[in-house]
């Protein structure tokens, strides 16, 4: 591991290292104490370091100036101030890498693939291949470097039930991969409600520190669909603000994550395209503002004739408008 690192001269620990903390780490925390405090529900440093002395006192049972203590030091190792030094910034903006999409024209319009430490919007109507392209991606980031990928793990939050691992087989055997390895590299879960999906970033977290232990990176996490439950939850305008608030927080959870690990985050969001009204932008994702400032690239994807798909790239402040062409055949994604 620390070999490879230094081969291909990424940094890799840099920021990683904070998030692989155990709790018997913190300063007057033992086995015992650690138990108590994750009974409680605080399983990680970041959520001690926002806890107050008081509930970490009556969670663990211990004085609230240890407490205050041991939040003190959590905060510290967390980073939970949440500011970087600007040559950290660099340092970490250094190591983005990209995935292909297996569409070399689809990648040449995402500026080389789809980026770690970004999220990626893929929004379109039904069938207009954003699942599919999920799925791409979930096998070619095994590939090996020179291959597109980055030899990572996948984490997939799935809403509407739509992991096929048949078809991450199919597509892992065109691009030479062993299909079960493939598939052994990706982790799945359902979530049952908005709650639940936001719920499942912090468990991705655990999961990839605990991966990483191991030797193993997660390099992408996805959630398809980001909007399924949020959209079916919060219905009627009272209820809008509600939702944005949600929906913000959970985005940049998964940008942290993404930043953390220095993995892509993929994300897919439902459109209907209404070419029979005049009002609405049919490319206007359901999900509004929040989703459009905080996702870094925004494909919209449309069906073309049979096989056929065409993405563009809306609003992206570094790269230029414009549209690829591509297919999706029985082996995946590929150029048209
Ligand atoms: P929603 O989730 O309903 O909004 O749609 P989506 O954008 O996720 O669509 P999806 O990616 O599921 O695309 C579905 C299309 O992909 C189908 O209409 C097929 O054209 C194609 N497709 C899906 N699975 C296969 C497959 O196993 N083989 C082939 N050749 N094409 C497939
Ligand atoms: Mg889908």
């Amino acid at each position: 591991m620390a070999e490879e690192a230094e081969k291909t001269g990424e940094v890799e620990e840099m920021i990683e290292v904070e998030n692989a903390i155990d709790l018997e780490d913190l300063p007057s925390v033992g086995p015992a104490i650690a138990e108590k405090l994750r009974d409680a529900g605080f399983s990680t440093i970041e959520a001690i370091a926002v806890a107050s002395p008081t509930e970490l006192s009556s969670a663990a049972e211990i004085g609230e100036s240890t407490a205050a203590k041991i939040i003190a030091a959590a905060r510290k190792m967390a980073d939970i101030g949440g500011f970087e030094s600007g040559d950290k910034v660099l340092e970490r903006r250094k190591r983005i890498s990209k995935i292909t999409t297996g569409s070399k024209a689809l990648d040449e319009l995402l500026g080389g693939g789809v980026e770690t430490q970004s999220i990626t919007e893929l929004f379109g109507e039904f069938g207009s291949g954003k699942t599919q392209i999920c799925h791409q991606l979930a096998v070619n980031v095994q590939l090996p470097k020179d291959a597109g990928g980055l030899e990572g793990s996948v984490i997939v939050i799935d809403t509407e039930n739509t992991f096929r691992p048949e078809r991450i087989m199919q597509m892992a055997k065109a691009r030479g991969l062993d299909a079960e390895k493939a598939l052994k590299n990706i982790y799945v879960a359902q979530a049952y409600n908005s709650n639940h999906q936001m719920l499942l970033v912090d468990n991705a977290k655990e999961l990839a520190n605990r991966l990483k232990k191991e030797g193993e990176q997660v390099k992408l996490l996805i959630v398809d669909s980001l909007m399924a439950h949020f959209r079916a939850e919060y219905v009627g305008r009272g209820t809008l603000a509600d939702r944005q608030q949600k929906l913000n927080r959970h985005l940049h959870d998964l940008m942290r994550f993404g930043e953390v690990f220095n993995a892509a985050i993929v994300v897919t969001n439902q459109v209907q395209a209404k070419p029979d009204t005049f009002f609405g932008d049919p490319t206007k994702p359901v999900g509004g503002h929040i989703v459009a400032h905080t996702a870094t690239f925004r494909v919209y994807l449309r069906k073309s004739k049979g096989e056929l798909r065409v993405a563009r790239l809306i609003d992206s402040p570094h790269l230029p408008e414009g549209e690829a062409v591509f297919k999706v055949t029985e082996t995946g994604i590929e150029d048209k």
